[in-house]
């Protein structure tokens, strides 16, 4: 009987690829870690190649699968099964002889760096197949760079927008692809908060806001572990929580100074409207419905619109009240200023247990710290874009109060 790999050996290596994807997403191939890892990777797939001179493994979606037997599902087979998939990877080969050019080839190939096809040409060591196409229907692009967003996307979620505005019916179907989009890259573990939209022009606030809500609530409800279903729904009513706001006056909206008692009721007035609205609308989910109506109640309850002791608040209006702080507290601070994660960590604790609920604060600072230096270090990498403003405008925006 010819001998074959044992499992422990397969797993190991696995282990160290899928250690070496998470660093390279994380921060790039380049990174320490990564090149630790890569001389590990040859020695271990070297040393199974010794034992068998080919060794395959088969990619079926979450799941890998060797000498034609699923491997047991680990969050490591299960990053490398994801990640491959994603890249129509259907199967790959490794044969004797492999380097640590080909192992780096396959870094990239699984974070989306190199198309697959590079194999052919550059890895004589390594054989690929295509992912099926039948089983292929439900294949969503992920998107990790607001600059991935095409044209047509962009367009498609500005016309949402002026739709809502001119109260015409909603067509859903655009903006349901575009949060699946990010809901695939959370689950491949790319970094889609580099996607949080740069703080633009004044007037495309809404948008830009809500996009970026949207984003923080699929990566809240990512660690929280909800299924795909239920985060296309977080993401699509963090997108639409400020949907009421196109009923009210555009004036009280952009108004840089303080509102007015007549003022405030108004502004006060856009969840029931929102709700109202969303309400009316085919295929918009009752979580964002929801949402739109309790996104400014606070935990406490002390917020608006005013409800019975004993209301209780959705899970996602308390995560979307979180990333809607977020997102507001960070257009406030001075931009030219790196962002200072213990002094927003710092203030979003102290809203913790009032304005936010607790439990929900501490799991999004953590969510935010996993992401690693180089969101935190760089401010969200949105400097660079973000517009000059004064001190005063800063301290008197009324965003989302
Ligand atoms: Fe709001
Ligand atoms: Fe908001």
């Amino acid at each position: 009987m010819t001998p074959t790999v044992d499992r422990q050996s397969i797993q190991e290596a696995l282990r160290q690829i899928s250690a070496a994807l998470a660093a390279a997403t994380l921060y790039s191939l380049e990174h320490k870690q990564v090149q630790v890892l890569v001389p590990q990777i040859l020695e271990s797939l070297s040393r199974m190649l010794g034992v068998q001179n080919e060794i395959t493994f088969l990619v079926v979606k979450k799941d890998l699968l060797f000498d034609g037997k699923p491997l047991e599902r680990t969050p490591h087979t299960e990053r490398i099964a994801r990640m491959l998939y994603s890249r129509r990877v259907g199967f790959i080969r490794f044969a004797t002889g492999i380097t640590t050019e080909e192992i780096t080839l396959l870094l990239q190939v699984a974070i989306g760096q190199q198309d697959a096809e590079k194999f052919k040409t550059s890895a004589p060591h390594i054989d690929y197949g295509e992912v099926d196409t039948e089983d292929d229907e439900e294949r969503v692009r992920p998107i990790t760079r607001f600059a991935e967003l095409t044209d047509e996307e962009l367009g498609s979620i500005k016309d949402f927008y002026e739709t809502i505005g001119d109260q015409e019916n909603l067509e859903i179907k655009e903006l349901s692809s575009i949060i699946a989009g990010f809901v695939s890259a959370f689950q491949q573990e790319a970094n889609p908060l580099l996607a949080l939209v740069p703080l633009r022009m004044e007037d495309e606030y809404t948008f830009t806001h809500s996009v970026n809500v949207a984003i923080l609530n699929i990566a809240q409800g990512t660690s929280l572990g909800l299924d795909e279903q239920l985060l296309h729904d977080v993401g699509i009513a963090g997108m639409l929580h400020d949907a009421g706001k196109i009923f009210i006056d555009n004036e009280i909206i952009r108004k840089p100074g303080k509102l007015s008692d007549e003022e405030w009721q108004m502004m006060q007035q856009h969840p029931p409207r929102g709700a109202q609205y969303l309400m009316s609308q085919q295929g918009i989910p009752a979580l964002a419905i929801l949402t739109a109506f309790e996104h400014h109640m606070r935990h406490d309850k002390a917020g608006y619109p005013k409800v019975p002791d004993n209301w209780q608040l959705n899970l996602c209006s308390e995560m979307t009240m979180i990333s809607d702080t977020f997102d507001a507290l960070r257009t406030r601070r001075a931009y030219k200023e790196p962002w200072d994660f213990p002094k927003i960590s710092g203030l979003m604790l102290e809203l913790a247990g009032s304005q936010l609920n607790p439990y929900l604060v501490m799991n999004f600072l953590k969510v935010l710290e996993g992401l690693g230096e180089e969101i935190i270090e760089t401010g969200f990498s949105l400097s660079a874009d973000a517009p000059e403003l004064s001190e005063e405008q800063l301290a008197t925006r009324h965003v989302c109060e």
